[in-house]
């Protein structure tokens, strides 16, 4: 799908639909809304007056055949008060124009922003927001004769003045987004057609092709390196696990950047092991995969971008099976680290496999450490579907991370790792142990355990177990697989 910004007034383009937003005011018939108003000869205050018109979020507003435009439709979307209104509302606003016109057969249309709107950060967000809206998780159906597709959007409302940033937002988005899809679609195949070998195959061909290094380590290499956690659950399946590595090295880091290493659990099933899972659901389990898949489509976006910040990324991938040779409860393994670790529980694999990842990165020399992982169901509990759970050993720098989520319209909140939970994980006949010995606090406890293994670095978690999948489709974005964090890190990377 094309995205292009033209600085052609509004009224005169021709186009299959003429999409703008209203914000919930008193009077939402204001500004270029009120231009268009005009043209159409009233009859938005009209609607407006009768109540039809509100500007409530993401309330649909089609006409037919606007008088004194070009365009065939006019659509107004609701983009709620002005007040909190920025680009994170946009994106969706967008999106969500972008799906409707879609369902209703559309091809193209032209996105008009608003009075004040014509920055380079609003062209970014649409962008991004008519893209990753337009992602499908449909790839394995075979009938797709009835298949809606929109072809191109036009961003417009940029005067002559304003159209290079909003190329400049056109081009960032298209980046961004297009990595977005790329680890969508990663997270979206099933397990049969995504093991650790697919997927190291799969980001080794991405980085040649983006320029990055990178390196697969095989099970050999793994076990010369004793990741002893790694390996502990992929003893269990007879696919062998990987260790991806891909580094991003900027020819002129500026100095005194930090190394940034990104960490992200790659399970690309989980049956639970031995402490095998109920059935019901267990299909979903192919998502365990996301926080590697958000991790390799950062290197993808960072290699186009280009900061002056020397990044490493390490994902750990194996499946967690149930075989004959699958670890037991009570087994007691050895981290590359050379901590014991007790495994009263074969379900809490990711923390073992982070554990070698985490190690591994500062090995490499990340300085910095942020790991990305559906890592408890305890999060889900917490958060639900609407915020990740972010845990920090460093509030400077967790501060930045927030500050950037909030800056890439992706929602998370802080949750505790402080030293008063620690006595849960310590180990009766190991070092440490990867469940509680207490009830509740699940979240923080997978936390604590991957804190461990970072030392003194400063490091953050992001918990995406209850955000990396949509259960149920949502106006902007499709059912699936979300790619959550990857616009939160790239922002974060980019703003050293
Ligand atoms: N992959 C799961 C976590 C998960 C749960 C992801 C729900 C997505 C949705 C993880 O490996 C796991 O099984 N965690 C256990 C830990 C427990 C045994 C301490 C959990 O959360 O139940
Ligand atoms: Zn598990
Ligand atoms: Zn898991």
């Amino acid at each position: 799908m094309q995205v292009t910004l033209e600085s052609k007034p509004f009224a005169g383009i021709e186009t299959e639909a003429l999409v703008s937003y209203v914000f919930e005011e008193t009077d939402p018939v204001q500004g270029r809304v009120a231009e268009i108003d005009q043209s159409a000869g009233g009859l938005l205050r009209k609607l407006a007056k009768s109540g039809e018109l509100t500007g409530k979020m993401l309330e649909f507003t089609l006409i037919h055949a606007p008088a004194g435009l070009k365009a065939a439709r006019l659509l107004l979307v609701g983009a709620g008060k002005r007040e909190p209104f920025n680009s994170a509302g946009l994106r969706k606003v967008a999106g969500a124009a972008m799906r409707y016109l879609k369902s209703r057969s559309v091809k193209n249309f032209a996105l008009l922003v608003r009075e004040g709107d014509a920055t380079e950060e609003s062209a970014q967000a649409v962008t991004e927001g008519v893209l990753t809206a337009d992602f499908e998780p449909d790839k394995y159906k075979t009938d797709k004769k009835n298949d809606k597709r929109i072809e191109s959007v036009l961003i417009v409302g940029y005067s002559e003045a304003k159209r290079r940033a909003g190329e400049k937002g056109v081009a960032k988005g298209r980046i961004i987004a297009d990595s977005q899809n790329f680890a969508r679609d990663l997270v979206n195949e099933p397990s049969n057609k995504m093991t650790p070998s697919i997927l190291a195959q799969k980001a080794e061909a991405m980085a040649k092709a983006a320029g990055l290094s990178v390196a697969i380590l095989d099970e050999k290499k793994i076990a010369e390196l004793k990741m002893g956690a790694l390996l502990s659950v992929a003893q269990g399946s007879v696919e062998p696990p990987r260790m991806i590595v891909i580094t991003y090295n900027p020819p002129a880091a500026k100095p005194r950047a930090p190394v940034i290493g990104l960490i992200g659990k790659a399970v690309t099933f989980d049956t639970g092991g031995i402490s095998i899972k109920p059935a019901d659901g267990m299909e979903k389990m192919k998502y365990d995969m996301a926080g590697g898949a958000t991790m390799i489509g950062v290197m993808y976006a960072l290699a186009a971008l280009k900061p002056a910040v020397k990044v490493l990324c390490v994902v750990p991938s194996t499946e967690n099976m149930p075989g004959g040779r699958a670890q037991k409860p009570g087994d007691i393994q050895t981290a590359m680290s050379g901590k014991t670790i007790e495994v009263l529980n074969t379900d809490a694999e990711g923390r073992l496999i982070l554990a070698d990842g985490v190690h591994y990165a500062k090995q490499l020399g990340a300085t910095h450490l942020i790991d990305a992982a559906t890592l408890t169901g305890a999060i889900v509990v917490a958060l639900a579907s609407v915020n990740v759970g972010v845990f920090g050993s460093d509030q400077a720098f967790t501060d930045k991370l927030l500050a950037s989520a909030k800056a890439a319209g992706e929602k998370m909140w802080q949750m505790p790792v402080d030293d008063d939970y620690r006595e849960f994980i310590k180990g009766t006949v190991a070092d440490i142990q990867n469940i509680g010995s207490g009830k509740g606090g699940g979240a923080t406890i997978g936390a604590m355990f991957i804190k461990e293994f970072t030392g003194d670095s400063p490091w953050i978690h992001l918990d995406i177990a209850g955000t990396a999948w949509n259960d149920d489709a949502k106006l902007w974005m499709a059912k699936g697989p979300t790619g959550v964090g990857l616009r939160t890190l790239v922002h974060l990377i980019m703003s050293y």
